[in-house]
């Protein structure tokens, strides 16, 4: 049987990747899997636990976490220690620091592996920093997203309010422009597009017009 496909979508925060990401999977029939989301479950336990940021406890954290990701109606969710946290993980508590989670060399390659076992069969779209760069360097294609820093902040924004958070605009674009500069500037596979990447500028462009263009490029 030949193998399934497997797509690789990476760019950072509010370029439109998940949505994206997951209207892909539906129409293709393959399964969604959100990596942000496995340092996002990493970040809430080591909140939860109230243990701090130390390298040396998240990298012990890490070793033993148990997440899953399962899928229920077509919506990928998230499991910690059995619990869904699907919404929790997405708290600005655990945006703010995310980040300096994923950046620690041993963090990254514990979920790399864990990642890489999920793709071996093929048939995934896997969306992140690094899955072009590192987690699949052999995805059938890879998509790197783009979008201003403004469009990006408004497209959190809108997201955040539905939630019940009181925040501006200015509010969200520090808090994306700093996740942003430590994704591209961590010293283990930063944000940056893989080298056969096609780079798509979602700015102006609506969720489906943006998987009308990628599946332009793919042909199965
Ligand atoms: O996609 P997201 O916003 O949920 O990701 C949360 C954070 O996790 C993001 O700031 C960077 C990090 N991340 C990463 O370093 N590598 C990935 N493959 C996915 C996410």
């Amino acid at each position: 049987m030949k193998k399934k496909l497997n797509i690789a979508i990476d760019g950072p925060a509010g370029a439109g990747k998940s949505t994206v990401a997951k209207m892909i999977a539906s129409r293709l029939g393959l399964l969604y899997v959100d990596t942000g989301s496995m340092y996002r479950a990493l970040t809430l336990k080591a909140i939860n636990l109230n243990i701090g940021f130390s390298e040396k406890e998240l990298v012990r954290l890490c070793e033993d976490l148990d997440i899953e990701l399962v899928y229920e109606n077509g919506e990928c969710r998230v499991l910690l220690d059995g619990q869904d946290v699907t919404e929790e993980i997405r708290t600005p508590k655990v945006s703010q620091n995310v980040s300096f989670v994923a950046s620690i060399p041993q963090v990254r390659e514990n979920m790399v592996m864990r990642q890489q076992l999920m793709a071996k069969n093929g048939g995934v779209v896997m969306d992140g920093r690094d899955i072009g760069t590192r987690v699949m360097k052999n995805a059938d294609f890879k998509f790197f997203l783009t979008a201003s820093i403004e469009e990006r902040a408004r497209r959190r924004l809108i997201y955040l309010k539905e939630k019940g958070y009181d925040v501006s605009l200015s509010d969200v674009i520090a808090e994306i422009s700093e996740r942003d500069d430590i994704d591209k500037k961590r010293s283990v596979d930063p944000l940056v597009p893989a080298e056969d990447a096609i780079i798509i500028d979602t700015t102006d462009l609506t969720a489906e017009q943006v998987v009308d263009k990628m599946l332009s490029y793919i042909k199965i």
